[in-house]
């Protein structure tokens, strides 16, 4: 990575101001998916055996400018806690004479978290004023939040340009692995792409179609595209907005050498319900009143074929309703034709990486990304406001 990272500056003894993505799903006050807590334990203990006094910063939710109690970290300091095993203090605000006192108490390896860095209204803003707040308390700034390095905030830009700084492991693994599939991509290079909205995913498959030798599309996207191409969908979701745009893709395919490939079939259903009657049907003869709701198993195994033929695969998005279980068959295909895949694995986006943790193949992937709309922008070509502010290796 062209980034300082942790191992590149002094941390020694220092009290090191950590921002890290917390922003992770709660129910009845509880952590439902502690993925992104652990994926910020190695930065945590790496700065702890340094002797670091250790000052996390994150933001959870979209809280409207001030103090929710629906939205504290509370419960995340708890998670961490544990797994850290050791008692992590939690304070009720962002800055502040409190937050000063409960900083200047810590020792050598002791965590301290910050209340949600959106309560404060300066956080979206990259207010000046409380950057300089959150500065007093630390020597130096670490960025391991790349998940929300696409936002130009308080703490996840500001501070990189008045501390000393450096990346943590988890930003250092993230940028590593899409610039590994951006700038050297390995070929077969197969991206498989899902989700609801084609506009929302346009640039990527741009950039994509220069890159990659297969686009493989599931998900409700892949109704726009049939549509567009004048086929029956039925009841199915469609993107309205979606169909030139899915046209000037598949436009743009035909002249490129990679290869965008629709379903062939899908899962039909009656309803938008578990309990709905299904059917297996060909990709463009959904009946009326009935909806795609997966890729039918034909296009499951083309699909895992192609996977498992590929050299590096990023995977964004999962082809079904995956929550309901006789909607889950393509996307357990596709995890499981990853899981198996010889090549290099990268996933990335919410959605599919709730869907190789509930089937358990998380850990037989390369990379998986804590970022969703972080990790598209960087594909799209974007500069990440939170990964422009660190200073580059070879800066003095
Ligand atoms: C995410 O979950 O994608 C990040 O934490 C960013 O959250 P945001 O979209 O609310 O900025």
């Amino acid at each position: 990575m062209a980034k300082k990272t942790v191992k590149d500056v002094d941390v020694a003894g220092k009290r090191v101001l950590v921002r890290v993505d917390f922003n992770v799903p709660l129910k009845e006050g509880r952590v439902t998916d502690d993925s992104r807590i652990r994926a910020s334990l190695p930065t945590i203990q790496y700065l702890r055996e340094q002797g670091c006094r250790v000052i996390l910063m994150s933001h959870l939710g979209r809280p409207k400018g001030g103090p929710d109690p629906a939205f504290t970290l509370d419960p995340v300091a708890m998670r961490l806690g544990q797994l850290l095993e050791i008692p992590v203090r939690k304070v009720s605000a962002l800055t502040g004479p409190g937050v000063e006192a409960a900083a200047a108490e810590m020792g050598a390896g002791d965590v301290l978290l910050l209340e949600n860095s959106r309560f404060d209204p300066r956080e979206t803003k990259n207010d000046p004023a409380l950057v300089a707040d959150l500065a007093r308390l630390g020597d130096m700034y670490v960025n391991d939040a790349f998940s929300a390095a696409h936002r130009a905030h308080a703490t996840t830009a500001g501070l990189a340009a008045v501390l000393p700084s450096a990346a943590g492991f988890q930003m250092e693994k993230e940028v590593a692995a899409l610039d590994g599939l951006l700038r050297e991509p390995k070929h077969p290079f197969v991206v498989v792409l899902g989700g609801a909205k084609v506009t929302d995913k346009i640039k990527v498959i741009d950039r994509f179609l220069d890159l990659a030798d297969q686009i493989l599309i599931g998900g409700a996207m892949a109704f726009t595209f049939l549509k567009a191409q004048g086929l029956s969908v039925g009841a199915s979701k469609v993107e309205e907005e979606g169909l030139e745009v899915a046209l000037q893709a598949l436009d743009k395919a035909a002249e490129s050498s990679c290869r965008l490939v629709l379903p062939t079939d899908v899962v039909a259903a009656d309803d938008f319900a578990e309990t709905a009657a299904t059917r297996v049907v060909a990709a463009g003869e959904v009946p009326e009143e009935w909806m795609g709701l997966d890729i039918g198993p034909e296009t499951a195994v083309a699909y895992a074929q192609a996977i498992g033929g590929a050299a590096e695969v990023f995977w964004n998005g999962p082809m079904g309703v995956f929550e309901m279980a006789p909607f889950a068959a393509g996307t357990l295909a596709v995890a499981e034709a990853m899981a198996a895949c010889a090549g290099v694995t990268v996933v990335g986006g919410g959605d599919s990486v709730a869907a190789v943790n509930k089937f358990g193949v998380a850990d037989k992937m390369d990379h998986v990304s804590m970022g969703g709309g972080a990790s598209l922008e960087y594909i799209e070509g974007a500069d990440l406001p939170g990964v422009v502010a660190l200073p580059d290796k070879d800066q003095a």
